[in-house]
């Protein structure tokens, strides 16, 4: 049985390691262009992913950018294989970065897509407020999510994602029928492509205690996991309860989270042992409600002022005030 909506206390569905109808959930081991050849074709309504970025993580040898596209090749085209002909593939890239040259991944990666037949639906900002600080160029603070889909006959729930109008009182003022007329939508209004989810809160979490190791709830070992909040936008646009959800990268399972607590069945594929033991694990925390995740649609945190990192170093107030002499 499919569990319903954001229930944690539904029985775990088994974690199979082979693809089959009958499964829920599945987890294969390896090489993602190899074991992704298990799955039928258009089957998989939704496919979201982050690549690896060639950027040398722990998980990954960096090359030369042409080397690394030809070397994925192989598992874009089971991809779009296993694509369902009303599915969607988004496909989250950041950038390659070389002796300080910046190669933004998704150019790279459209062209392949489009000659696969996809088309872009959207290509939608995810934009964070922390990361490194660059000194020879303006320092990073998005992502791009690439939302393609195989057909024009695809799911968009987007009541399911609407976001509070800020001027929901707002009304027609053109003559006519609706005149004086509330002008927006009760459910509230398209999120747009420019998404401010919750990435400075992984940074942001110990504002206010500064003295204790404080992750983010969702934070595990793994060097770059999506925010399940991410994936499940995605989950609600542009799936059914019951569809499969598909992460060919799938790292620490974040979209396979995403995709249970919301009635979706979930397949992982990751060659490293320790992700997939990983991802096993918050599985198992999550049924057992024990896993931490930050809910849907928690506002963004807002620093008061008082927090001490809001506050400037005293060392900064004397420098400024002998400067002033
Ligand atoms: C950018 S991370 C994805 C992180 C994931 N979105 C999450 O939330 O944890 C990419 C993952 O792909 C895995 N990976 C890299 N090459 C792979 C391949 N050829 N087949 C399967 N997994 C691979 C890496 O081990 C890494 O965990």
């Amino acid at each position: 049985m499919i569990n319903s909506h954001n229930n944690v206390f539904f029985k775990s569905p088994e974690i199979s390691d082979v693809f089959s109808d009958k499964s829920e959930l599945v987890m294969l081991e390896g090489d993602s262009s190899q074991t992704l050849k298990s799955i039928p074709d258009n089957s998989m309504r939704l496919i979201i992913t982050s690549p690896p970025y060639n950027i040398g993580k722990s998980y990954e040898k960096e090359i030369n950018l042409p080397e690394y596209m030809d070397n994925i090749l192989p598992t874009l085209d089971e991809i779009v294989r296993v694509l369902a002909n009303d599915g969607s593939l988004c496909w989250q890239v950041g950038n390659y970065v070389n002796q300080s040259e910046v190669f933004p991944l998704d150019i790279f990666y459209y062209p392949y897509f489009k000659e696969r037949g996809l088309k872009l639906r959207n290509r939608i900002v995810w934009h964070f407020e922390h990361g490194l600080h660059a000194s020879k160029r303006f320092s990073g603070r998005y992502e791009v999510l690439l939302w393609f889909t195989k057909t024009d006959d695809y799911v968009f729930n987007l009541d399911d994602v609407r976001v509070p109008s800020k001027y929901p009182g707002k009304t027609n003022y053109k003559p006519g029928d609706k005149y004086g007329k509330p002008s927006g939508n009760p459910l509230g209004k398209n999120p747009s492509d420019i998404w401010r989810l919750m990435q400075q809160e992984w940074e942001t979490a110990l504002w206010n205690i500064p003295n204790v190791k404080a992750n983010h709830p969702e934070k595990t070992i793994h060097p770059c996991q999506f925010p399940i909040e991410l994936v499940e936008r995605c989950i609600f646009a542009l799936t059914n309860q019951g569809d499969w959800v598909l992460d060919p990268y799938s790292g620490s399972g974040s979209a396979i989270l995403a995709a249970l607590k919301n009635g979706r069945k979930a397949i992982g594929c990751e060659k490293e042992h320790q992700y997939v033991a990983l991802t096993k694990k918050r599985i198992e925390d999550f049924y057992n409600g024990h896993l931490g995740y930050r809910p849907l649609g928690k506002p963004v945190y807002q620093p008061t002022g008082r927090e001490k990192v809001s506050q400037i170093p005293i060392e900064w107030q004397i420098d400024k005030r002998q400067a002033k002499k």
